[in-house]
């Protein structure tokens, strides 16, 4: 990547703002899907448990299988995307949603809802790659970091509801396998409801602008001047359209053989992505949203108290992504980035040594720790702060990042795999936390740690500051 040469910097005047603000909306709703649906199965895994009578192995399992959907649907997504453009892509990611809403909602055995989880899970992967493609592509510069962090708060408010909406359904029909409406039991309406979204975002999808880097790569430059002028004024269209097609082929469609390079085989400009993809999952956020209640019961706290934790925990997550909106731009990347790291090394580091050191007693057959009046609060506090820091750092800034780091002409083929590698990630941190937290939750904190140290030092050595780029500038 380059940094910022005077001669580009970018106009910040002519901007349409709010024309910009409505479309990059629209992609970012792909994120409140893909929040919703990754933590919508919280409140319904002990009835489908005792629905289907499958035991917790294989049911953790089923559950984490949407992972890997992901992971495809991440790695297919973005290379359709520029084979067919980004919003037919969005329109896929929408009608997957939905389907995956009634099938979940309406299914008879156990498969078929793994096979409707996968298939909500490949929704999520493509959502989750083609909004930070599309808003980088369709932003101006100086306002590119703002609108590519909604995508997080669509994420984090996707959380937040889901975990909302889960609670009021159960407590309205007495319990998550009580039956609720129209003889559908209260868990079954937790994945109908994310229908009401899915049909939002494919309308959406409908509603706006082709990119402009696409169409250009795609041999229609009138289409994308025109684009151009609604987001820009009518102010240098054409030296705009000038400067994407010197970066794009637009010959022959992008290959993966473009990521080659001479760094172990890639440009080091993919490692990168790569490496940030990976981190921003290893210092175990997930571990946070996924496992709260089993976390915060297990170490002492009543269920009720560990619930509104989970609650408490997703509204400081909405917090924070408000401050990184407001710090991006003005900041730049490498500095949040650097600060977050830093704070999460130090939290997860007071998480693990409190684990760590707590006494143990048996519960369930199992050695837990039971933190104290002081160990208790001094955990709590120290996980927010993880979230806080994460929050306004890697959350939104990993995505942000693998949107707009890449030259045009790689963006769908880097993206394709750092994305894949990012939910490969969160699978294998989820899939490891509950056998990794039965051995030593202190352990598994200290590894988080470890990582959350790793990505200081990465930021440090690879992050190059992206800020006010414009994309043409890009440097592999
Ligand atoms: C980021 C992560 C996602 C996580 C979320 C929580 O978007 O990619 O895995 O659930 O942040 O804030």
């Amino acid at each position: 990547m380059s940094h910022p040469g005077q001669a580009h910097l970018p106009e910040r005047h002519q901007t349409n703002t709010g024309a910009v603000i409505r479309i990059t909306t629209v992609a970012a709703f792909g994120g409140l899907l893909f929040g919703y649906d990754s933590a919508v199965i919280n409140g319904a895994v002990s009835s489908i448990q005792s629905t289907f009578d499958v035991g917790p192995g294989p049911l953790g399992f089923a559950v984490a299988a949407a992972l890997l959907g992901a992971a495809v649907g991440a790695f297919f997504g973005s290379r359709i995307a520029d084979r067919t453009g980004r919003i037919p892509v969005m329109k896929i990611a929408a009608l997957l949603f939905l389907l995956s809403a009634i099938g979940c909602a309406l299914t008879q055995s156990i498969e078929w809802l793994v096979f409707w989880r996968v298939i909500g899970g490949i929704g999520v992967g493509v959502a989750s790659v083609i909004a930070p493609a599309y808003i980088a592509e369709v932003a101006p510069a100086h306002l590119r970091g703002r609108l590519g962090s909604l995508q997080q708060m669509g994420i984090v408010l996707g959380i937040f509801l889901s975990l909302l909406i889960d609670a009021l359904l159960a407590n309205w029909a007495g319990g998550a396998a009580q039956e609720l409406w129209f003889g559908l039991a209260a868990w079954r309406w937790m994945f109908l409801i994310m229908a009401v979204p899915a049909v939002g975002y494919g309308v959406g999808a409908f509603m706006i602008p082709e990119s402009p880097r696409y169409l250009v790569s795609a041999g229609r430059p009138d289409e994308a001047r025109a684009v151009l002028s609604r987001i820009h004024g009518d102010e240098a269209v054409d030296s705009r359209v000038a400067k994407i097609e010197s970066t794009v082929n637009n010959e022959r469609k992008p290959r993966f053989a473009d990521l080659r390079g001479s760094l172990a085989g890639l440009k080091p400009v993919v490692w990168v992505g790569i490496g940030l993809a990976a981190l921003q999952q290893f210092v175990g956020i997930n571990v946070i949203f996924y496992y709260s209640n089993v976390l915060w019961e297990s170490v002492g706290f009543k269920e009720s108290d560990s619930f509104t934790i989970s609650v408490a925990t997703s509204v400081v997550n909405v917090l924070v992504t408000i401050v990184a909106i407001f710090l991006v731009d003005r900041v730049g990347r490498r500095p949040l980035l650097l600060v977050g790291s830093t704070g999460m090394t130090v939290s997860l580091a007071v998480l693990a040594i409190v684990f760590a050191t707590a006494n143990k007693v048996m519960v369930d057959g199992q050695l837990t720790p039971d933190l104290g009046p002081v160990a208790g609060p001094l955990a709590l506090i120290a996980a927010n702060l993880f979230v806080v820091f994460f929050g306004v750092s890697w959350g939104p800034l990993m995505w942000v990042l693998l949107g707009e780091m890449f030259p045009n002409h790689i963006r769908g083929a880097a993206l394709a795999v750092a994305g894949a590698v990012q939910w490969i990630a969160n699978w294998g941190v989820t899939v490891s936390f509950p056998s990794l937290s039965n051995y030593s939750l202190g352990l598994t904190y200290g590894i988080y740690a470890f990582f959350a140290l790793v990505s200081l030092v990465f930021t440090v050595k690879m992050v190059r500051e992206t800020n006010n780029v414009e994309l043409e500038d890009m440097r592999a």
